[in-house]
């Protein structure tokens, strides 16, 4: 599976570096998502010498594989903040997304960055979905944007009523991607693909362990997704969540001028995507907790099928998946990292908002580097867990932990199967007292240990990206157990026995 965006992205457009010999910078990004690289050209701006470590690629995790709404319409997620932390602070949230959202468009318009705008809405088809679009409705208009109540849509679908605000956008995030690297490289930066971080210093100067060796960096910012420290306990602080978006052919079939988000469950999110001259059709949705559905694949199937029910003839030409990082409390998690003494910052937790999130992040950190925090980043992290979302976290997880206990029951009371896995699949079972992971890809059977280097989850099989995904804090791992993403810094190891 692989996103419209890097399937159709030309890698050669992002110009990479290799480490130098003796590494020294005043910062290190580690990860080339939004974040990193919108807080890399920030600090670069400032004249400091910035280097970022990309594990993978450019673009390879969520921003690569989003759906790349640049909206302060968030769903329900103005109304959630709303309940648990009141007006002030949803209002904070506001600011810091709008500022966010004005700098990546003022960046798209200096730079020639496609981007089409549209209006944003927050949609019902239930009686208590509507009753969750009044919420949203009034949380938006109290923090200050200037959303409107609509009886109807453009959809293909009946609609009990939805929040509508005009003129937010959407673009092609590999294009964003792209540019902001152009811009960092041209401005000194290194940007180095295929290097993966594996240890930090409590505090800086730091001398960082990495997979070519050692870098050393006065400052770090964590730019990871979830990060890979154990310190601030980010990884149960906050869910990691799947979800999937695919992309239709229609032809004369319906494509929506606006962008659409359900605020019933499953949700369904809507946009169009200009594409070689014409326009497809992009629905996501069928979030949940990573490592926790019994078949990805049918999740896939399951959103094509409502497409074709709901637009006849659509033919896909897509289809991906990708997860984000949802804390108790729905604010994301911007500032310095616990015990740093303000050397290393982290930017995550943005409930699947990044696009706005990614940049605030960034505006937050180089604001903080140049002595000029924004007046928006006190309010919410005042507001963070801890204070009123203490419970929510607790009961996360209490979840976790007994997922955690389960999954190995599971592991212990299942006994390998004697035969291979059939060419695409794989299982986890008991095998000389342990649990391992045995799956078989293109003809090639791979037997690794099955429990995450992590804290100890037992893996679960995901049979659409053909991956071993931890329903725990959601570290992934490929068939040979190499990692793919998550908070876990080792590989699985091998297990070299006969099959029982
Ligand atoms: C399916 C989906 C749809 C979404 N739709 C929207 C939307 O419409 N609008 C919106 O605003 N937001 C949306 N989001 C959220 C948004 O895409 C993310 O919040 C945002 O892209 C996160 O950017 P990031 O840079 O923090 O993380 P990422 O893009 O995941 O980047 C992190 C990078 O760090 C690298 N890395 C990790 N560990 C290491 C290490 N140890 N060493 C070196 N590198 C490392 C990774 O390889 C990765 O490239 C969506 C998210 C998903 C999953
Ligand atoms: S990701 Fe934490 S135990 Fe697997």
């Amino acid at each position: 599976m692989r996103s419209l965006w890097l399937d159709s992205h030309d890698p050669h457009r992002i110009r990479t570096a290799e480490l130098p010999a003796d590494p020294s910078f005043d910062v290190v990004v580690v990860g080339a998502g939004l974040t990193g690289l919108a807080t890399a050209l920030m600090l670069a701006h400032q004249g400091l010498q910035v280097a970022v470590l990309e594990a993978r690629s450019v673009g390879a995790l969520a921003t690569g594989n989003t759906t790349a709404k640049l909206s302060l319409l968030q769903g329900t997620v103005l109304s959630q903040i709303r309940s648990q932390h009141g007006p002030g602070v949803t209002r904070a949230y506001v600011e810091a997304s709008r500022d966010g959202q004005s700098w990546l468009l003022d960046f798209c318009r200096a730079h020639d960055v496609p981007v089409q705008y549209r209006p944003a809405t927050t949609y019902a088809t239930t009686k208590s979905g509507l009753s969750s679009v009044h919420s949203e409705l009034e949380a938006a208009q109290e923090a200050g944007l200037d959303a409107r109540f609509e009886g109807g849509l453009e959809l293909p679908f009946e609609v009990a009523g939805a929040a509508v605000l005009e003129d937010q956008a959407q673009f092609d995030p590999m294009d964003v991607l792209s540019a902001l690297a152009a811009e960092f490289v041209q401005l000194g930066g290194t940007l180095v693909e295929g290097v993966r971080v594996t240890s930090v210093p409590r505090r800086g100067p730091f001398t960082l362990e990495t997979t070519a060796g050692q870098v050393r960096a006065g400052k770090l910012v964590l730019a990871t997704g979830v990060p890979f420290t154990e310190r601030g306990g980010y990884s149960v602080r906050m869910q990691a969540r799947r979800s999937y978006a695919l992309t239709f052919e229609v032809g004369d079939g319906f494509r929506p001028h606006g962008m659409h988000i359900s605020a019933d469950d499953p949700v369904r999110t809507l946009r169009s995507v200009p594409h070689d001259g014409r326009e497809l059709l992009l629905v996501g949705g069928n979030d949940h907790v990573t490592g926790r559905t019994s078949s990805p694949a049918q999740q896939v199937l399951d959103l094509e099928r409502w497409t074709e029910q709901h637009v006849p003839g659509a033919r896909r030409t897509h289809a991906w998946a990708a997860q984000d990082y949802h804390p108790a409390g729905h604010l994301p998690l911007i500032g310095p990292l616990p015990g740093s003494d303000s050397t290393a910052y982290v930017g995550t937790g943005y409930s699947k908002w990044g696009m706005t999130g990614a940049v605030a992040a960034a505006l937050a950190i180089s604001g903080l580097e140049a002595g000029q925090a924004p007046a928006w980043l006190e309010p919410l992290d005042g507001a963070r867990p801890g204070v009123k979302s203490l419970g929510t976290g607790a009961a996360r997880n209490a979840s976790v932990g007994a997922h955690m206990a389960s999954g190995w029951a599971r592991g212990e009371l299942r006994e390998l199967p004697e035969v291979e896995p059939a060419d695409g699949s794989g299982i986890v079972g008991r095998s000389g007292g342990r649990p391992v992971a045995q799956s078989t890809i293109d003809g090639v059977t791979c037997r690794v240990s099955g429990i995450c280097t992590h804290l100890g989850g037992v893996l679960a099989w995901n049979d659409a990206e053909k991956s071993w995904d931890c329903p725990l804090h959601g570290s992934r791992f490929a068939p040979d157990g190499q990692i793919l993403e998550g908070p876990a810094t080792r590989p699985l190891a091998p297990v070299d026995d006969e099959p029982a």
